[in-house]
């Protein structure tokens, strides 16, 4: 049987390889396997009295109602034909009882377990998110946006089902299933017997379902991402802003529609699968009662059995249908299950590539002097290919200026990223005072270093909270002098709803001058001693410019500022200028000493 499978699968994967992505690849399966249950297990020790409670419910429950078959066997056989009213009434009361009891037990078991398992998916939810914070640009740059999404919603809440119905249906089948093959074995072994012959199709069917079923659930779960993808990447304000530029709209739709149209395909796929085996089953567990009246009524296996026994044993037998399914089943669910916990778990496992020293350095951010230094910095966005940055050194003394000129793709922006550390060299190392940054904190680099980037990221909240975002003790005072100092008070005081005016989606209320002087105030309130600037490329109009510019000279004031500069104005009156190509320093000096050496930076100017 098991070959047989096995073969059905190869082929079903071979006959389709375009779809190579809607069949569950070897590599998934084998990820799924890996997660040990140990570990999935951890995640519960600290709910274990809740559990053993659920536990201990659901077998008390079970016992419980195994009481009705022989209080009905009880009626039929003696109160009835006895026509003894006293008896009649106590067997009666006794099955209300019987169902009002174990029907209690069931809400109190749904709640601890439902409780349990949405305590355990909060614990995941912000586990990974926290982990996922600490993760360093390059994850982001790899990792598609609806991904994460995807995983953090979809997958941790598909978690929840793990714990309510995979783990209680577990416990609870296999009690029911022991209990009533117990109390069947009561009442008539040779019917119990006879029962047994539909087990062998049973399982038979049920495997080979099952595994229909566990292709479909992988392939829905990806095609579910990728949908979530094409949302976001047609449906966010970048992407919407680039689909209507670009004029992608229609192969967006197209994408989307696909991949839509074969969620249906798998949707009914899944469904049917279920079906089918249901009904398959459905015929097969009917086909028992009848054989058990068939065998009733014929001497050699009757065994002289009571009308009673009989009824109560067909109807201890229908009970039985549910919870064996239930079981035989147990393989998909924890199968699927563990896939779940191994795509979140995949993600726990990422290694922090910029992460928090063991034994960092104590430094008091507002006592750096800001002396920053590269000593013959290497970097490779990737394994392969030129690097990024090729052995710069530079020396920026506390309180200078530094600007860095250079074509576009000349490593101006890494070296920022590499001296605010959303990356680490490959080689050789950047300090701060002389300290290596990767000997500092994470959080004490952030309040030396403060970047303001090419582009702007605004949060989706009003003026007031973006500002407060960089500094949360900010008094409103304090927000207002920064703002001034960086030429946008005007502006945001002007505007209907003033700092409380929001600023819609990634900021897209607001012109990229404006988003620009907005972050310099946001930066200007972390007060760092060193500051990056990347200015941003687009053409700013002549007054924006000035605005900009001013706000930028009044944030660099008594700081070390490193400038990427696009405009020659910020260049001129730098202490240093250094001209990158291709990662290189090609040039540097100030810009008289450049002009008159009439190189790159003289043509550049000229
Ligand atoms: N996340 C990344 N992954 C791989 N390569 C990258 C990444 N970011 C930048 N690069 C590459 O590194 C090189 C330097 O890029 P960088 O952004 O530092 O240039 P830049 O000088 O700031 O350019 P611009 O003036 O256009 O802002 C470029 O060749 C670029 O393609
Ligand atoms: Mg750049």
């Amino acid at each position: 049987m098991k070959h047989e499978i096995k073969r059905e699968l190869r082929t079903g994967s071979g006959e389709r390889p375009e779809r190579s992505r809607g069949t569950v690849s070897a590599a998934d399966k084998a990820k799924a396997r890996e997660v040990s249950l140990r570990r999935v297990g951890a995640l519960f020790t600290a709910h274990r009295w809740p559990l053993i409670v659920v536990v201990a419910i659901i077998v008390a429950s079970s016992i419980v109602s195994m009481a009705s078959p022989f209080l009905l066997r009880a009626v039929i056989d003696k109160a009835l034909p006895e026509q003894n009213v006293g008896l009649l009434v106590w067997l009666v009361a006794g099955m209300v009882a019987v169902a009002a009891i174990t029907s209690a037990f069931g809400v109190v078991q749904t709640w601890i377990s439902t409780k349990v398992g949405q305590q355990v998916m909060h614990r995941l939810r912000s586990d990974v998110f926290t982990h996922l914070q600490r993760q360093s640009i390059a994850f982001f740059t790899r990792t598609r946006t609806g991904e994460v999404q995807s995983r953090i919603t979809n997958d941790i809440g598909g978690m929840q089902s793990v714990v309510t119905s995979t783990a209680t249906s577990i416990a609870s089948n296999l009690t029911t299933v022991v209990a009533t093959a117990v109390a069947m074995a009561a009442l008539s072994w040779r019917l119990s017997l006879i029962s047994l012959v539909v087990m062998p199709p049973a399982v038979y069917l049920t495997r080979k379902v099952a595994q229909m079923r566990r292709e479909i659930t992988a392939a829905r779960q990806r095609e579910l991402a990728d949908l979530n993808v094409t949302i976001e990447e047609g449906l966010s304000i970048s992407g919407i802003q680039l689909s209507k530029t670009m004029g992608t709209a229609p192969a967006l739709i197209a994408r989307f529609v696909e991949s839509s149209k074969r969620l249906i395909d798998l949707e009914l796929r899944s469904d049917l699968a279920g079906r089918w085996r249901m009904a398959s089953m459905n015929v097969i567990f009917a086909a028992i009662p009848a054989v058990i009246y068939l065998s009733a009524g014929l001497p050699a296996t009757s065994g002289r059995m009571t009308i009673g026994t009989l009824v109560a044993f067909t109807a201890l037998q229908s009970g039985l249908f549910r919870p064996l399914m239930g079981l035989l089943n147990v393989g998909v669910s924890l199968t699927s299950s563990l896939a779940l916990f191994a795509r979140i778990f995949e993600y726990l496992d990422l290694r922090v590539e910029v992460d928090d020293p063991t034994t960092p350095i104590d430094i008091e951010p507002s006592e750096v002097a800001g002396r920053v230094r590269l000593e013959n910095v290497t970097f490779h966005y990737d394994d392969a290919g030129r690097p990024a940055v090729d052995a710069v050194s530079l020396d920026i003394p506390a309180g200078s200026t530094l600007a860095l000129v250079g074509e576009t793709g000349s490593g101006k922006s890494t070296i920022a990223a590499l001296v605010a550390r959303l990356y680490d060299p490959s080689s050789g190392r950047v300090t701060i005072d002389g300290i290596d940054v990767r000997q500092l904190r994470l959080a004490d680099l952030a309040s030396v270093v403060g970047v303001v980037s090419q582009e702007t990221y605004l949060l989706h909240t009003t003026v007031r909270q973006n500002l407060r975002y960089a500094k949360p003790s900010a008094t409103d005072d304090e927000i207002e002098q920064a703002a001034r100092a960086a030429q946008i008070h005007d502006l945001i005081s002007g505007l209907p709803d003033g700092y409380d005016t929001m600023v819609g989606s990634r900021g897209y209320r607001f012109s990229g001058g404006e988003k620009q002087r907005i972050a310099i105030a946001r930066t200007l309130l972390r007060n760092p001693k060193v500051l990056v600037l990347d200015e941003a490329t687009s053409a700013l109009d002549t007054e924006t410019e000035r605005a900009v510019q001013q706000a930028f000279d009044t944030l660099s004031r008594g700081r070390t500022t490193i400038t990427i500069a696009h405009r020659l104005s910020t260049v001129r009156d730098a202490d240093q200028i250094v001209v990158l190509d291709h990662g290189r320093i090609i040039e540097s000096g100030t810009h008289h000493s450049l002009v008159q050496d009439n190189g790159r930076y003289a043509a550049l100017a000229a």
